[in-house]
């Protein structure tokens, strides 16, 4: 395992949308086990690919209810809606109001290519959010209201 640096805003990378991936192989395994090292090292609730430079759909998340490796994920229902504070590795020293489902339900495949189903709500649903959006080039500030440095 190796930690990857984290690509900062500004870097055109952030901004691409990515490919899916189709093959469940050594290298989608390195990249996942790159990005558990580096997300934990970071201390960051979750982390994308293309914020490593890769352009595929795959996204790890680090929250309370678990550490989950998200691949191809596609949000396919979600209820009510939560306003906090969220902030991201490619966007340092700095922390905006967003507001996000409640509830969601996605599928996602993991690291294996078996079709999984995941449900999560409150911050773990932000987390989830916040890492898809990662995938087609959105970032939380372009959703945040109230942007300040922390
Ligand atoms: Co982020």
């Amino acid at each position: 395992m190796a930690i990857r640096s984290v690509v900062q805003n500004g870097d055109e990378v952030l901004r691409k949308k990515c490919f899916p991936v189709e093959e469940f192989d050594e290298k989608l395994w390195q990249l996942l086990d790159d990005m558990k090292e580096t997300v934990i090292k970071e201390e960051g609730a979750g982390l994308a690919a293309p914020q490593v430079g890769v352009l595929r759909r795959v996204a790890v998340v680090n929250v309370d209810e678990g550490y989950f490796e998200l691949i191809n994920p596609v949000i396919i229902a979600q209820k009510g809606e939560q306003t906090g504070l969220e902030g991201c590795l490619s966007v340092r020293g700095m922390q905006g109001e967003v507001s996000r489902p409640q509830k969601v339900k996605f599928t996602y495949y993991d690291r294996n290519g078996n079709k999984c189903l995941g449900m999560a709500k409150g911050f773990f649903a932000r987390a989830v959010c916040h890492e898809l959006d990662h995938l087609d080039g959105v970032l939380y500030i372009d959703k945040a209201k109230n942007i300040e440095r922390v």
